[in-house]
C-alpha cells in the first residue's frame, strides 16, 4: 500500500515557501491502519512533524515534484491512497537568493502548475489495482468529489468537508464514493477513519480476488 500525506512545500528562494495548513494526521493513520492490517505500506510524506507509524517504511519529501518522483519509485502498488495536500502551484522561478525588500513594489510572484500525482498513479502503465483520493471541499463536497473521481481516474474519493478545524484537527467526517455508490461514515478521530477506509480497501481486493 502506498500512501501521500502531509502537505508540500514550494520554494520561492531560500528562506521563503508556499505551504498549507495539512497536518499529515490522516495519511498517517491511514499508514497505521494498512500495516496494521498486514500490509506492507510506503508512506511518503511532506514536512510534518508526526512519528514513523509501526511498521512503515517512510519517504520524506519537501514539494509536489520531489513527491512525485519518490511516488514513482515507489510502485508498482497493489492499493495507492493519495491523501497529501500537494500544492497545486509552485514559484515559476526559483530564486536562489533571498529576495530582497527593495522600493516599495512587493515582487510579483509567478506560479505555475505542479504535476497531479494521483493523476499520474491512476493512469500509470502498472496501476495499482484500487486508487483512493482524497477530495478537501470547502462547498458543494460531493458535487465536486465526484467530478475529481472521473476527472482523475481515482476508483475511490473520499471526500472531506475542511470548512471547518479537519486540517490539523484529530477529527474527521469523510464520505466515501466508489463506482458502486456513496457510503458517509460518522464524523470521528482520524484514526478511527483510517481503520474504516482501510477496512473496506481489505474486503474490496478479496471480493476482486474472489471473483
Ligand atoms: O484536485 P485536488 O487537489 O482537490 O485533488 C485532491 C486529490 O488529488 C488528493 O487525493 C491529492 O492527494 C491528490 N493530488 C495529487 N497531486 C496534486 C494535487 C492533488 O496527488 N498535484
Amino acid at each position: 500500500v502506498l500512501v501521500t500525506a502531509g502537505p508540500t512545500w514550494e520554494a520561492i528562494d531560500p528562506v521563503r515557501y508556499i505551504a498549507n495548513r495539512s497536518s499529515g494526521k490522516q495519511g498517517f493513520a491511514i499508514a497505521a491502519a494498512a500495516a496494521a492490517l498486514g500490509a506492507r505500506v510506503t508512506l511518503v510524506a511532506g514536512p510534518v512533524a508526526l512519528k514513523t507509524p509501526v511498521g512503515v517504511a517512510r519517504i520524506d519529501v519537501e514539494s509536489a515534484r520531489e513527491m512525485a518522483d519518490a511516488v514513482r519509485r515507489a510502485m508498482p502498488a497493489d492499493v495507492a491512497v493519495m491523501v497529501a495536500a500537494v500544492a497545486d502551484w509552485r514559484p515559476k522561478e526559483y530564486r536562489a537568493e533571498k529576495i530582497k525588500k527593495r522600493g516599495d513594489a512587493p515582487p510579483a510572484l509567478m506560479l505555475t502548475e505542479n504535476p497531479d500525482i494521483l493523476t499520474n498513479v491512476a493512469t500509470a502503465q502498472r496501476r495499482p489495482e484500487l486508487v483512493i483520493g482524497f477530495a478537501a471541499e470547502t462547498e458543494n463536497m460531493l458535487e465536486h468529489a465526484r467530478a475529481k473521481r472521473k476527472r482523475k481516474g481515482a476508483d475511490w474519493i473520499v471526500a472531506n468537508d475542511v470548512s471547518g478545524n479537519v486540517m490539523g484537527g484529530d477529527e474527521n467526517r469523510v464520505t466515501i464514493i466508489s463506482g458502486d455508490g456513496i457510503e458517509t461514515l460518522e464524523e470521528m478521530p482520524k484514526a478511527a477513519v483510517a481503520m474504516a477506509l482501510m477496512e473496506r480497501v481489505a474486503a474490496s481486493l478479496r471480493a476482486e480476488a474472489a471473483e
